[in-house]
């Protein structure tokens, strides 16, 4: 499964998440920029921004906003859908910024993707990148959820294509592993994997404070309901101390 990102997050990525839209992005959005307080004096970098379906909302609440990511593909979709917005492609391990923004948002499970040190670099690159108490919103899975509501198998058909999804978790690894094979009429067209490390709460806590990133608040959804394993979300609202 190594370097797995790179292959998902290409133009398969829409079609197997295509229920991820704009319009389901907006209450989102508008969810980050109330926790991080964000007003049009600030600036804002979208790590692992996709097709900038987040973006597109937020810009109108900040003065500038800047995305980032390493799809090609997903940076083309974000230039359709904001025709002046601004991107780069880089690798969220090397995140060419130097104390540049106010805030950094990271939505819909966008870390994790690594071993532990490279997840450690990851989160020294964001409090680079962040100016001296700046902000930043992580929206994470719960790993107590994820145990939980772990769906092993389903299936389903979106535009005229059959996804197969596998879910498991390796707990020696501490992992939660999807595999997708993408059949058309039949024919297997690909086979594409995600895995992602399951930080349980304290453990992210620690991993941002080694990089004088502290988390102040965590959240178990969107609608502002508090951490707990009941609820699907760990997303984390902190400073850059
Ligand atoms: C789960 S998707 C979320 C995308 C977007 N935030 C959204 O909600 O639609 C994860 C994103 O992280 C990006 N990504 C994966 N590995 C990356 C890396 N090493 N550096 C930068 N971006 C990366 C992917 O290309 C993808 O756009």
């Amino acid at each position: 499964m190594k370097d797995w990102h790179i292959d998902t997050f290409g133009e398969i990525y829409p079609i197997i998440y295509a229920h991820r839209t704009v319009e389901a992005a907006e209450s989102e959005a508008l969810f980050a920029a109330e926790a991080l307080g964000l007003s049009s004096k600030d600036s804002t970098l979208d790590v692992g921004c996709g097709g900038g379906r987040h973006m597109a909302h937020l810009q109108k609440r900040v003065g500038a906003i800047v995305g980032l990511d390493y799809s090609a593909a997903l940076l083309c979709e974000a230039r359709e859908l904001m025709p002046r917005c601004d991107v780069v492609r880089a690798d969220m391990r090397a995140i060419p910024f130097v104390e540049t923004f106010d805030a950094i948002t990271n939505f819909f499970t966008s870390f994790g993707y690594f071993g532990d040190t490279e997840n450690s670099v990851v989160v020294q690159q964001l409090a680079t990148a962040l100016r001296s108490r700046g902000r930043f919103f992580v929206d994470y899975f719960h790993p107590a959820y994820a145990r939980y509501a772990l769906q092993a198998e389903s299936t389903r058909t979106v535009s005229g294509l059959n996804l197969q999804e596998q879910r498991w978790i390796d707990e020696e690894a501490r992992r939660l592993n999807k595999t997708t094979k993408v059949y058309r009429e039949n024919r297997l067209q690909g086979e594409y994997h995600e895995s992602v490390r399951l930080y349980e709460p304290e453990e992210m806590e620690q991993l941002f404070a080694a990089h004088g990133m502290i988390i102040q608040q965590f959240y178990g959804d969107y609608d502002g309901s508090p951490l707990s394993p009941a609820k699907p979300r760990m997303i984390a609202v902190g400073i850059k101390g």
